[in-house]
């Protein structure tokens, strides 16, 4: 499956949706995984790709009452999760079972749409339905990271970075791995206190132990699964939270601990998936009284949407990677 530009009628809404201008929209690796075919949802055929996208409502049904016109918004990936736990008959995905945000106009049910934050530019607006409101999951759902405590994230991807500069907010210590030396400055300069290089020692977390006084850190953002599962076991605290972001690789499908790893920690391992409306709203709202910037690696036009995806696909990204529409 790949990417075919379409010329379509102008949307009109139904009495409870809203019509969005979209102004930017951004990438994740769940897109990457429907345009191959390796997504395991279902996705439909001539679908309008991508989760997340923000823009200004330009028109609205007869019955809608959350917005007007001129309102900032972004869809929420699932768009029929408002609140509490998820299950099977909310997993209705923007971009995946329903149609997403690469499109200059789109139609969304008033309720598959919150407001993003005044000071947010387009491109910053647009990164955060998918890897933002998942570190906000991960550092501040069930169990809140609590100021002081130690969050370890891993890698510079999105979600990492949005959990870094999450927990910072929330008055955590924030260790962060990398494989570069060359983005350490970066990650300090988004408030990383401590940054250990996985490439150059593969048994790191002997590095977050060590940046711990031996303690371990309360909360691992574990961003990779099989391939680091068992260093951020070994780097959890005794009854530290590891968020399990993936569970599986596509050359290691099982996840591998080690019993040595289960000896050192009792952490409790939670399975996160993106969150509610209520959590990016929630998380909005942190934003807001933040000031929290989301961290773009690079802009593209729509009319090279295909460039912005391989350079997202080669995962060498400094954070979002953004797509713009004039
Ligand atoms: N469950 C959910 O709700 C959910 C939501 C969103 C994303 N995800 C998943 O979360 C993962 C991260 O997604 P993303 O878009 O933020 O980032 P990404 O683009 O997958 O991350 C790329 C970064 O990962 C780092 N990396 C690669 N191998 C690593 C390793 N062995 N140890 C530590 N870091 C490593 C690299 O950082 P350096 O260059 O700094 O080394 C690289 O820049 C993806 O697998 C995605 O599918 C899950």
């Amino acid at each position: 499956m790949g990417i075919v530009e379409r010329e379509r009628e102008a949307p009109r809404p139904g009495p409870g949706d809203i019509v969005v201008r979209v102004r930017a929209a951004s990438l994740n690796k769940r897109d990457l995984f429907i345009l191959r075919g390796t997504y395991p949802l279902r996705t439909r055929e001539g679908i309008v790709p991508l989760s997340d996208g923000a823009g200004e409502v330009v028109a609205v049904g007869d019955r809608v009452t959350r917005f007007r016109v001129g309102d900032r918004v972004a869809g929420s990936y699932f768009a029929r999760w408002r609140s509490g736990p998820l299950s099977l008959d909310l997993f209705d995905q923007l971009g995946c079972t329903l149609d997403g945000m690469l499109a200059e106009r789109v139609v969304l049910d008033e309720q598959w749409a919150v407001r993003v934050p005044d000071h947010l530019t387009w491109e910053e607006a647009a990164t955060l339905p998918c890897a933002a409101v998942t570190a906000w999951n991960s550092v501040a759902g069930s169990q809140p990271v609590l100021a002081g405590q130690t969050v370890l994230t891993l890698g510079t991807g999105g979600v990492s970075l949005f959990a870094l500069q999450l927990a910072k907010a929330q008055g955590a210590r924030v260790i962060v791995t990398t494989s570069s030396a060359a983005k350490v400055e970066r990650l300090k300069a988004l408030g990383a206190d401590a940054v250990v290089n996985y490439a150059e020692e593969p048994e790191w977390s002997r590095r977050v132990r060590e940046a711990t006084g031996g303690v371990g850190a309360d909360r691992v953002v574990e961003t990779m699964g099989p391939d680091t599962i068992e260093q951020s076991m070994r780097s959890a605290a005794f009854q530290a939270q590891v968020v399990l972001l993936i569970s599986r690789g596509q050359e290691k499908p099982d996840l591998h601990i080690s019993a040595d790893a289960y000896r050192v920690t009792m952490a409790t391992i939670r399975r996160v998936f993106v969150g509610s409306r209520d959590d990016f709203e929630a998380m909005n709202r942190a934003v807001a009284v933040s000031r929290l910037r989301p961290v773009i690696d690079c802009t593209y036009p729509f009319a090279r949407a295909r460039e912005a995806l391989d350079r997202f696909a080669r995962g060498t990204s400094f954070g979002k990677v953004v797509i713009t529409f004039s």
